[in-house]
């Protein structure tokens, strides 16, 4: 049987200039498959290649068996492929009920369903999306993607820049979405030990490629093979004085 996302000997980059090389792996439904790796290795491309915005030089990525390298963007999401982005996208300007409607489609999740996931949402459903914390827009940015029905959701991410507190609320709402649903989910973190404890597998990338790939819970275990993979600094870089409020942060290393 055919894996529910499958990327095979990928190639990929940003129009003539190449950042990923020879990207292989697959993920089955329900599974979730940690993606680790320093700054400015090309975590984030591969899961834009994955949503069709690069440009593909050489290799497959497949959704049940289907090859969808060439397909648009919209007809990726269509048949599954749900995207949190480093940048959470959410409309400032209407409420969190309206975020969640105009994003769901016939398949998908219903807003009680949504709030059922984030309580946090469910009380500020008349807030506008601009007047929410950083926390709650992350949330957001989840919930309206599941409304799009995902079969796998790949999450870039999604703990930047929020406090401790904030980042263990969400990461409970991970765990029930994994323990309560078969939707796949790919998890790009820099919070390397807390995303493979929610994880099943792991890849980590290298200047765009897999230096290691193999099951999280032996990653967990290994903090020598961790440290010499991501670097001791990776860890402690992260903590912020506050949660970041403002939606507009993504800047990447370019
Ligand atoms: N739009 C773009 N055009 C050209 N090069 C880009 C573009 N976006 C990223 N890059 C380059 O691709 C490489 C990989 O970047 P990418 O953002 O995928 O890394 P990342 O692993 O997600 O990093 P981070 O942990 O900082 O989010 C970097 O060398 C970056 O400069
Ligand atoms: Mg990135």
């Amino acid at each position: 049987m055919s894996a529910l996302l499958a990327v095979d000997a990928l190639r990929a980059g940003y129009g003539e200039t190449v950042v990923l090389e020879d990207i292989s792996f697959a993920v089955e439904p329900g599974q979730v498959l940690a993606v680790l790796g320093r700054n400015g290795v090309g975590k984030s491309t591969l899961m834009e290649t994955i949503l069709g915005f690069t440009t593909v030089h050489a290799g497959t990525v497949s959704f049940e068996g289907t090859p969808i390298q060439q397909w648009p963007t919209f007809r990726r999401n269509r048949i599954g492929i749900g995207y949190v982005p480093q940048e959470r996208e959410v409309f400032p300007s209407l409420s969190v009920e309206e975020n969640l409607l105009v994003a769901s489609r016939t398949g998908g999740w219903q807003a009680a369903d949504v709030y059922e996931l984030f309580p946090s949402l469910s009380q500020r459903r008349h807030s506008f999306g601009s007047t929410l914390s950083g926390g709650e827009q992350q949330m957001l940015a989840i919930a309206r993607a599941l409304m799009g029905g995902p079969k796998v959701l790949i999450l870039d991410e999604p703990m930047e820049g929020l406090a401790p507190i904030v980042v263990e609320k969400l990461y409970e709402s991970l765990v029930r979405l994994r323990d309560r649903s078969h939707i796949a989910m790919i998890l790009i973190e820099q919070h390397a030990e807390l995303a493979l404890s929610i994880s099943d597998q792991a890849i980590v990338l290298d200047r765009g490629r897999i230096v290691h790939r193999g099951s999280a819970r032996s990653l967990l275990a290994d903090g020598t093979l961790r440290d010499s993979l991501l670097g001791l600094a990776r860890e402690v870089q992260n903590p912020s004085p506050g949660e970041q409020h403002d939606a507009s942060h993504g800047t990447h290393a370019l």
